[in-house]
């Protein structure tokens, strides 16, 4: 998450220095970074948050492929592989996700200015987002895209972790109703309709697959951007 910031350092730094030197400026934007890999024909981004009470195991696999399995019945973790920056595209992803309590599987991103968190969630476990009371949220309309109705939701978060540390921001949210784990999301047709529900996003930051947990245990094996298999 400081990533960035230690990028417009570093570019500060070197374009301080004159001649020869400056043509090395963009040398270190080609090294990959410590949480992403380099394959063959396309690059994954990979993401892995854990609030630090998660007990989660992380395994950042070739190409776009990942596992994650978590355990103990409580915290809070993000992982996943996808894209930095995200934006319009097909996804394709398949694979298995088992949890036991409550976890997402979304197409799951940020953008900046304005700072927003959104999900495009694929499948979950025990509890539908944005459903109880509690969660406050707001329903903006619903999208029919690959193969079902997709609700649109939001609701804001108040002094929480984000990728531009502790913030407050909305959420927004597409929530398949025929869940499904595998298959093409296209991810323009839900910012499209996050647009025509009156949530405005901002530049795209990363954008992952990504199996969250929250005071559960479960397993997922993901592998992205590749067609979903036929099992
Ligand atoms: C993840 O699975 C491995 C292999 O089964 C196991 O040894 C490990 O304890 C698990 N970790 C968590 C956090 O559940
Ligand atoms: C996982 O959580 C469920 C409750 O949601 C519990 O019944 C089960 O024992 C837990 N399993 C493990 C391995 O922690
Ligand atoms: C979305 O569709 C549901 C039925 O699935 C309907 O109850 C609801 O009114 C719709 N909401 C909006 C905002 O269009
Ligand atoms: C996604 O899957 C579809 C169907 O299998 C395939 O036609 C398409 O090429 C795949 N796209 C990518 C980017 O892998």
């Amino acid at each position: 998450m400081a990533q960035p910031t230690v990028i417009s350092l570093l570019l500060v730094a070197l374009f301080a220095v004159p001649g020869v030197l400056a043509a090395a400026v963009f040398q270190p934007r080609d090294v990959a970074t410590a949480d992403s890999v380099d394959t063959t024909a396309e690059s994954f981004y990979s993401s892995f948050w854990n609030d630090g009470t998660a007990k989660v195991k992380y395994n950042n696999g070739p190409n776009g492929q990942y596992t994650v399995n978590w355990s103990g019945n409580k915290g809070n973790f993000v992982a996943g592989k996808g894209w930095n920056p995200g934006g319009p595209r097909a996804v394709n992803y398949s694979g298995t996700f088992e949890p036991n309590g409550n976890a997402y599987l979304s197409i799951y991103g940020w953008t900046t200015s304005p700072l927003v968190e959104y999900y495009i969630v694929e499948s979950y476990g025990t509890h539908k987002p944005c459903s109880s009371p509690t969660d406050d949220a707001e329903q903006k309309g619903n999208v029919t895209v690959d193969g079902s109705v997709y609700e649109i939701w939001t609701k804001m978060r108040k002094n929480k972790p984000s990728i531009q540390g502790t913030a407050t921001f909305p959420q927004f949210w597409s929530i398949r109703t025929d869940k499904r784990v595998g298959g093409t999301v296209h991810t323009d047709e839900h910012f499209k309709a996050f647009t025509a529900g009156g949530l405005k996003m901002g530049r795209h930051s990363y954008m992952i697959v990504a199996t969250e947990g929250q005071d559960s245990n479960g397993t997922a094996s993901i592998t992205v951007g590749v067609g979903p298999s036929t099992s």
